[in-house]
Order: structure tokens, then C-alpha cells, then sequence
């Protein structure tokens, strides 16, 4: 006889988010009576990607859910680096813009490093520079990359130790796998294994997680099979993919077998409601940071 399955915890990060969202609020209230900045994000978008378009109109009703003020910039797909580098320049030295951001991707004449690094690192409230990238390692960050601050804030918040924890994070990209892997190691005291598209027996390292990390943008990656018995499982992937019956078309799924891995974890992120409202919890942090840090 099989013995039956204990319930995993969902890791619901839409309702973390909210709570973030009601104490900035909160905090946006307090400076707006005190007489203080209030904050505000601008975005760039450059092009008319449907899932970029998505994620910005996610970002402007968390901007308005909180009461920052914002302003939306768009280009035609067709702009130079040259003139997109100089748009980044007059946001750099708008005084009124306390943060922005770049959405990615970016058409492919126009180099993601470059453009990154125009952003001046005390307004990059992505988290994407290489100045905020090495501010993970600092006493004292400036501005934390915002998707694995979100995931490191979601573990605190759910009370999930990582000192001493075997944390496998498996993609390391830039804006996720690479400084999530960093901050699990200084800030979280995790003993951490970093696998990639060229890890030779991906599932013989999975397989020891006790704290799983999947930020690779494949829909199914992970198998029950590569899960160990009451493993957490944090899914930081975004996919979308086709689905008839919703209105748009299109849904979202993770990097993670939701439906096969989940009965082995004690605890889960589902996709969507996981990390995705996490990432632009911390951008409206970083953004609070951002204006406190120039108009204290
Ligand atoms: N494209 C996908 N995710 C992100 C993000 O977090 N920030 C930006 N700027 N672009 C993205």
C-alpha cells in the first residue's frame, strides 16, 4: 500500500505581495504628510512584445496601487542604441525620477550589457547593474536585484531557513540565478550548488536540494523525479504558453511539473501567484529606497 502523501504548503506570493504593497502605501502616506517626495518610476519600453506590454501594465498598476507617481516611455522597436542611450541619459539626470527601469528583451541591435550599465546604479531599481550586482556582497547594498530579492524576501517571510541548507539554483542568468545564488550564500548562509545549461546529470544534483531554485524559462524542466521528499521548491520561471480558454489566450506556467513534484514538497511556489508578484514587490521597494536615499 502506498503511503499517502503529506500536503505540501503553497508559497503564495501574491498574498506576500499585498502585504509588502499595504506598508509601502503606508509609507508613501507618511512622506505625502510629512511634506516628502513622493516616489517615482518611470519605465522604458522599446517595441510592442505582447509579454513585455503585460509586465509593464503589471508594474504601472502596482505603481498606482501604492500611489507612486510614474511615467511610461515607449519606443518603436526600430530606435538606435545611440538615441535609446540617450533617452537612459536624461532620465539619469531627470531630478524628479528617483527609478527606472529597462523592460527586457530588447530588439537584438541593441546590446542589453550596454544599455544596463547607462543606468546610473542609485536610480537601476532592477537590481541589473554591475555596481548592484556587487552591492550584494557589501555591507551596506545599494540597490538589490529585484527578482532574488524577492525570492530571499519570500523565504523570510515564510520563516525558511538557509543557513547551512544544500540550495541548488539551477539557471544562472543574470537578473536571477547568478546573484540569487550569491545572496543565498552571504545573506542566507546556504551552502549552494549553481547548475546551468551545460551541467552534465542535472537530476544527480536536483535530487540533493534540500531548498530547490529553478530560474531556467523551460515549462516541465523539472520532473518528480528529481525532487527529494519534502524539498521546497521555489519556481522563478515564466513561461507563456498557449491556452484556449482564457480570454487572452495565453497562460502562464513555471519551470517545475507543478503537478508531479508538488505532493513530494513541504513547501511550493505556484506559477503565477509565486515569485512573479514578488519581483515587482521589490521593485516598488527599491524604488522607496531609492527616493529615501536622495530625499531622506
Ligand atoms: N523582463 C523580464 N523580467 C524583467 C524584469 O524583472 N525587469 C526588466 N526590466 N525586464 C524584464
Amino acid at each position: 500500500m502506498q503511503t499517502p502523501t503529506k500536503p505540501y504548503t503553497l508559497i503564495d506570493g501574491r498574498k506576500i505581495s499585498i502585504e509588502i504593497k499595504q506598508e509601502i502605501a503606508a509609507k508613501v502616506a507618511e512622506r505625502k504628510q510629512a511634506g516628502k517626495k513622493i516616489p517615482h518610476l518611470a519605465f522604458i519600453l522599446v517595441g510592442d512584445d505582447g509579454a513585455s506590454q503585460t509586465y509593464i501594465d503589471n508594474k504601472v498598476k502596482a505603481c498606482k496601487d501604492v500611489g507612486y507617481h510614474y511615467t511610461m516611455m515607449r519606443f518603436a522597436d526600430t530606435i538606435s542604441e545611440e538615441k535609446l542611450s540617450k533617452h537612459i541619459t536624461a532620465v539619469n539626470n531627470d531630478e524628479d525620477v528617483d527609478g527606472f527601469i529597462v523592460q527586457l528583451p530588447l530588439p537584438a541591435h541593441i546590446s542589453v550589457e550596454r544599455i544596463t550599465d547607462r543606468i546610473r546604479p542609485d536610480k537601476d531599481v532592477d537590481g541589473f547593474t554591475n555596481r548592484n550586482f556587487g552591492s550584494i556582497i557589501s555591507k551596506v547594498p545599494l540597490l538589490m536585484p529585484a527578482t532574488p530579492f524577492g525570492v530571499m524576501e519570500l523565504l523570510r517571510r515564510y520563516n525558511i531557513e538557509t543557513e547551512g541548507k544544500n540550495c541548488v539554483v539551477v539557471g544562472a542568468s543574470r537578473i536571477a540565478g547568478a546573484p540569487l545564488s550569491m545572496m543565498l550564500v552571504q545573506q542566507g548562509r546556504a551552502t549552494v550548488t549553481i547548475c546551468h545549461k551545460y551541467t552534465q546529470g542535472l537530476a544527480d544534483y536536483t535530487r540533493q536540494a534540500d531548498i530547490l531554485f529553478v530560474a531556467v524559462g523551460k515549462p516541465g524542466l523539472i520532473t518528480g523525479d528529481m525532487v527529494k521528499e519534502g524539498a521546497i521548491v521555489i519556481d522563478i520561471g515564466t513561461n507563456r504558453v498557449e491556452d484556449r480558454s482564457k480570454p487572452s489566450g495565453f497562460g502562464l506556467v513555471g519551470d517545475v511539473d507543478f503537478k508531479n513534484v508538488a505532493p513530494k514538497c513541504s513547501h511550493i511556489t505556484p506559477v503565477p501567484g509565486g515569485v512573479g508578484p514578488m519581483t515587482i514587490a521589490s521593485l516598488l521597494l527599491n524604488t522607496l529606497r531609492a527616493t529615501e536615499l536622495r530625499h531622506p
